[in-house]
C-alpha cells in the first residue's frame, strides 16, 4: 500500500463535500472534466519519482473501463503501473481494479483497469511513476519515456497518465504542478504551457497525452534575460547543459519556426515546446508529438551545431505536413516531409546556403543509396524500424527522394507559370487535415496525386513503396541549376551537382 492512511481520510472528506454540493446544485454540463496533479518527488535521498493525482468528473458503470496506459509505445515503456502503484477512489471510498493488458485503440500493448462497481460521484486515480532505468548499452529508441536529468524529470505524458479509453470523447483537462518536493529553484513545462499553475485545455485525450513534459532544476530559452523571441510562443528547455551552445541553437530554430508557421499558414499563436534530454545510452535524435518534440543527445561526439540545427529543424516540421495513417505510408510522408520541407524551407529562409542545402541533400542521397536496407519495401522497412536502425531511415532517404521528383514532376505539368509545385500538393492535404482528422489519410494524398498527375502519378507512388528498381532523382528535381550524376555503380549513388556555369548565390536557383 502506497497511500497514507491521512491521504485517504482527507480524500473521503473532500468527496463527502463533492458529493453533497452536486446534489444540490444543478449540473453545468459543458464538457467533463479531467484534472491533474503532478508532484515531482526530487528530494528524497535515493529515490526519484513522480506522483500524480487524477480527479474524473465521469461516472462509470461497473465493469466498465476506468482506465488505459500503454505498456509501450513504439517500444518505448510507460509508467507501467500495477495495483501497487494505481490506486482509485469516489465517494463511497476505494475502488476496486480489475488490471488487465491488451491492445489500446492506438496500436499499442495497453494495461486496463476495470471499476467493480459502479462509481459515484467525482472518481480519483493516484499513481507513482518512477523514471526508466536505460541500460547504456540500449538502442536509442523515441523519447517517449520518463527520465531522470539533472536535478529533474521528463518525458511524454502519453507514457505518464493514464486515461478513460474512450478516445473520441471530449474532455475539459487541467494540469497543474505541486512542486514542494522540487528544488528552489524548480521550473515546469508542458507542451501546453508552463506550470506550476494549472494549464487548461479542451480535447480529446490525444490532444492531453500526445505532448511533452519537463520538471526539475531546469534551464529555459527564452530566459529571462534573453529579448523576446522572433516566435512569441516558442520555447526550449534543458535540466542538463549540453555541450553545445543552446542559445544559438535556440534561436536559428526560433527563426526556423517563426519562417515555417507562416508557409505552413499556422499562425493562430498556439505554443511550441522543445525539450532537451540527455541520453544515457549512445544515440542522438528526436521525437516529435503536437507542438512539441523531445530532442535527445548523447556526447559531444554527436552534437556538431549546425547538425543539430538541421535535425532540430527536421524535428520541428513534423509539426505540420503528416497522414494520420499508423503505418509504413504514414512514416513515409512524414519523414520524407520533414527531410524535404527542413532543408528547402531553411534555404528559402537563407538560413542555408545553396552550398550547404546542395551538399545536405546529397548526403542524404548518399546514405539512402549505401543502406544495406535499401532494397527493402516500405513495410518491411517499417516492420524492422526500431530493431534495425538503418532500416529506420529507408523512408528518410526515400521519402525525401520521392517528394523531390513530385516536385519536379509537379513543376513541369504546371508549364513556364511555374505556380505548382510540391507545395501545391502539401499544403491542400494540409487543409483537408486541419479541417478533419478522419480524412486525413493516405488515400486523400493518391487523390491529389491522381487530381494533378493522374493515374501514373498513383502508380509511381506505390512503385516506390516496393524499393525496387532504385529510384533515382529525375534530371530536373533541383531545379534549373543543377543536374544529377552517378557518382558510383554497386551499389549506384546518384548525386547532384551544380550545371556549368551556373552561379551558386544566384537567386535563381532557389526553387
Ligand atoms: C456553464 O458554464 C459556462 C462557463 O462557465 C457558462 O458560460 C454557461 O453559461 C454555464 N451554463 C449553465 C447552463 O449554467
Ligand atoms: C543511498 O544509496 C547509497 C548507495 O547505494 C547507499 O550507500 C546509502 O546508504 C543510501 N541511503 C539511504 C538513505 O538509503
Ligand atoms: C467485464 O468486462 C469484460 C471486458 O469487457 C468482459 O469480458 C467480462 O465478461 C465482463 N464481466 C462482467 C461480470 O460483466
Ligand atoms: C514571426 O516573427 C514576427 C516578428 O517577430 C512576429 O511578429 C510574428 O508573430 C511571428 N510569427 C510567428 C507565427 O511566430
Ligand atoms: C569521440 O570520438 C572519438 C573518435 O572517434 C573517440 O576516441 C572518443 O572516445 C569519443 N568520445 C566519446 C565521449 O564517446
Ligand atoms: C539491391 O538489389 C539490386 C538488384 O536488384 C542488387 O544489385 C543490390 O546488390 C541489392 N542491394 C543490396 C544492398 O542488397
Amino acid at each position: 500500500m502506497m497511500w497514507s492512511k491521512a491521504f485517504v481520510l482527507s480524500l473521503q472528506v473532500a468527496c463527502a463535500t463533492t458529493c453533497a454540493a452536486e446534489a444540490s446544485s444543478p449540473v453545468n454540463s459543458t464538457l467533463p472534466s479531467i484534472d491533474v496533479e503532478l508532484t515531482p518527488i526530487l528530494d528524497v535521498v535515493n529515490y526519484t519519482g513522480i506522483n500524480g493525482e487524477l480527479v474524473m468528473d465521469i461516472h462509470f458503470a461497473n465493469n466498465e473501463t476506468l482506465l488505459v496506459l500503454p505498456l509501450e509505445m513504439a517500444n518505448a515503456p510507460s509508467a507501467q503501473y500495477t495495483t501497487e502503484t494505481l490506486e482509485a477512489w469516489d465517494c463511497l471510498g476505494q475502488l476496486r481494479l480489475t488490471q488487465s493488458d491488451g491492445t489500446g485503440s492506438d496500436s499499442q500493448p495497453s494495461r486496463f483497469w476495470a471499476v467493480q462497481r459502479a462509481t459515484q460521484g467525482p472518481v480519483v486515480v493516484r499513481f507513482k511513476a518512477k523514471p526508466y532505468q536505460i541500460d547504456p548499452n540500449a538502442m536509442v529508441g523515441p523519447l517517449f519515456d520518463i527520465r531522470s536529468n539533472g536535478d529533474g524529470l521528463l518525458g511524454s505524458t502519453w507514457a505518464l497518465v493514464p486515461l478513460p479509453p474512450d478516445n473520441t470523447a471530449q474532455y475539459q483537462f487541467s494540469l497543474r504542478w505541486n512542486l514542494k518536493h522540487s528544488p528552489q529553484d524548480a521550473k515546469a513545462a508542458w507542451t501546453w504551457g508552463e506550470g506550476p499553475a494549472p494549464v487548461t485545455i479542451s480535447g480529446t485525450s490525444a490532444t492531453f497525452l500526445y505532448t511533452f513534459w519537463a520538471v526539475g532544476s531546469m534551464s529555459a530559452y527564452p530566459s529571462d534575460s534573453d529579448s523576446k523571441p522572433l516566435s512569441p510562443d516558442y520555447s526550449m528547455y534543458w535540466l542538463e547543459q549540453p555541450p553545445f551552445d543552446v542559445d544559438t541553437i535556440a534561436a536559428f530554430v526560433d527563426k526556423f519556426f517563426n519562417y515555417s508557421s507562416i508557409f505552413w499558414k499556422d499562425t493562430n499563436g498556439e505554443p511550441y515546446r522543445v525539450f532537451i534530454r540527455h541520453n544515457q545510452e549512445t544515440g542522438t535524435g528526436g521525437t516529435a508529438l503536437l507542438r512539441s518534440f523531445t530532442f535527445g543527445w548523447h556526447d559531444a561526439n554527436s552534437t556538431a551545431e549546425d547538425k543539430l540545427e538541421l535535425l532540430l529543424s527536421h524535428e520541428i516540421t513534423h509539426n505540420w505536413p503528416q497522414i494520420n495513417d499508423v503505418n509504413a505510408a504514414g512514416t513515409r510522408y512524414a519523414e520524407g516531409t520533414a527531410e524535404y520541407y527542413s532543408l528547402r524551407l531553411l534555404w528559402r529562409n537563407n538560413q542555408i546556403s545553396t552550398e550547404t542545402y546542395l551538399s545536405e541533400m546529397n548526403a542524404r542521397l548518399k546514405t539512402y543509396y549505401l543502406n544495406p536496407y535499401v532494397n527493402l519495401t516500405d513495410e518491411d522497412a517499417y516492420d524492422q524500424a526500431w530493431e534495425a536502425r538503418q532500416a529506420q531511415t529507408i523512408p528518410y532517404g526515400r521519402g525525401l527522394i520521392y517528394l523531390t521528383n513530385l516536385d519536379a514532376q509537379m513543376r513541369a505539368v504546371s508549364n513556364s507559370d511555374g505556380r505548382e509545385s510540391l507545395d501545391t500538393i502539401v499544403l491542400e492535404l494540409l487543409d483537408i487535415c486541419r479541417a478533419s482528422s478522419s480524412q486525413c489519410t493516405e488515400v486523400q494524398l493518391l487523390k491529389l496525386l491522381e487530381k494533378y498527375l493522374g493515374q501514373e502519378g498513383v502508380e509511381e507512388y506505390h512503385a516506390v513503396s516496393t524499393g525496387q528498381p532504385l529510384i533515382q532523382p529525375l534530371e530536373d528535381s533541383l531545379g534549373p541549376c543543377f543536374e544529377v550524376i552517378e557518382t558510383q555503380t554497386n551499389p549506384a549513388v546518384f548525386q547532384w551537382r551544380f550545371r556549368d556555369g551556373k552561379d551558386a548565390s544566384s537567386e535563381d536557383c532557389l526553387i
